[in-house]
């Protein structure tokens, strides 16, 4: 097996995933404010909104505003979320140039979350995979549930890996294995990672979305870069989750896995200071505390043993 990479990237879901589930609104402008501390504090991959049904989430029912106002540079990267052709459309009207589609390893949480089966989704991702190929867009596909479907329990590994397969063969320059509701243990990473690869899809094109829910998120972390997974996703402030996953609150925090990069000695490109400061303005206009470790007990410096941010 491969060692553990020596940069990663990290590829931030806050203003998505992170804001999709709080009750709480958070303003357009608040918003950018939010993106615009995560580019200074060095992300370069931030799934920006989604374009998906505003009666479905209306928390990123402000999409089509948001997406022209975003900072952009030639070196960030903002996905969206799109769950089909309308919003693709919406997705370029709004002057979007990467797309994340989503599917699950269970029908059950498919059905819920976008009104499809696995395969029926496969089959609505391929136009769309098709049309943002072809505009050479940079996509991704999630697989969400892969650990465990809040509806039906236990997921098969070989079947999260074949349908990891489909969403390469469709086009995905990246495919995202999402253990949405958080019940995921080391073990259960390495099978899946050997499945995967076993497939043809190269380690440079997995990435690792995983929740906090039960205190397993940076062990499985680990248990990724180990095996030589390339990038992991995170939410600044460790907010968030599905609303359509029952139990699912809480991503990985971005500053929780920022610290355990950096003792690592692991290249990222984040500083934790400046991530510090966007975690706690999310979470003042949240208004509630930091749910990250990092966020409540600051850095550690190793070498002089002072508190970081
Ligand atoms: N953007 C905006 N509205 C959309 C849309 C899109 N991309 N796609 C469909 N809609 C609208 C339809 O026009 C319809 O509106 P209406 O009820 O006012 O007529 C409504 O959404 C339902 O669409 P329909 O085609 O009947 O499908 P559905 O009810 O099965 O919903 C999805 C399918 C995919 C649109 C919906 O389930 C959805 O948006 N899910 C997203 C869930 C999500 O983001 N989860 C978090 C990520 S883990
Ligand atoms: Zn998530």
């Amino acid at each position: 097996m491969p060692h553990e990479p020596r940069t990663v990237r990290i590829y931030e879901v806050g203003p998505r995933d992170g804001l999709q589930n709080e009750s709480v609104a958070v303003a357009t402008a608040d918003k950018l404010t939010f993106i615009g501390l995560l580019v200074a504090a060095g992300l370069r991959e931030i799934e920006a909104t989604s374009f998906v049904s505003p009666r479905a989430i209306p928390q990123l029912s402000d999409a089509d505003a948001l997406v022209p106002q975003l900072p952009r540079s030639a070196r960030t990267r903002y996905p969206v979320l799109v769950p089909n052709e309308r919003g693709l459309d919406r997705a370029e009207a709004a002057g979007a140039d990467a797309i994340a589609v989503f599917t699950a390893a269970s029908d059950a949480f498919t059905r819920r979350n976008i009104g499809m089966t696995v395969d029926e989704s496969l089959a609505a991702f391929r136009p769309v995979l098709r049309r943002a190929t072809n505009r050479r867009w940079w996509t991704r596909a999630y697989v969400s549930t892969a650990f465990g479907c809040p509806f039906t329990g236990r997921v098969e590994p070989a079947r999260v890996a074949a349908i990891a397969a489909a969403l390469r063969d469709l086009g995905a320059d990246e495919v995202c294995l999402g253990d949405t509701i958080g019940v995921g243990v080391p073990s259960q990473v390495r099978d899946l990672t050997g499945l995967v690869v076993e497939t043809g899809l190269g380690l440079d094109r997995l990435a690792y979305h995983f929740h906090d829910t039960r205190g397993t998120a940076l062990a499985n972390v680990m248990a990724g870069l180990e095996d030589g997974v390339g990038c992991f996703d995170a939410s600044t402030g460790g907010t968030g989750g599905c609303p359509y996953a029952p139990g699912a609150a809480g991503n990985l925090a971005t500053e929780d896995l920022v610290y355990l990069l950096d003792g690592l000695g692991i290249e990222h490109g984040v500083q934790l200071t400046a991530l510090l400061e966007a975690a706690r303005f999310i979470s003042g206009r949240l208004g509630r505390p930091l749910a990250s470790k990092v966020g409540q007990a600051g850095g550690w410096d190793p070498r002089t043993g002072s508190p970081v941010g």
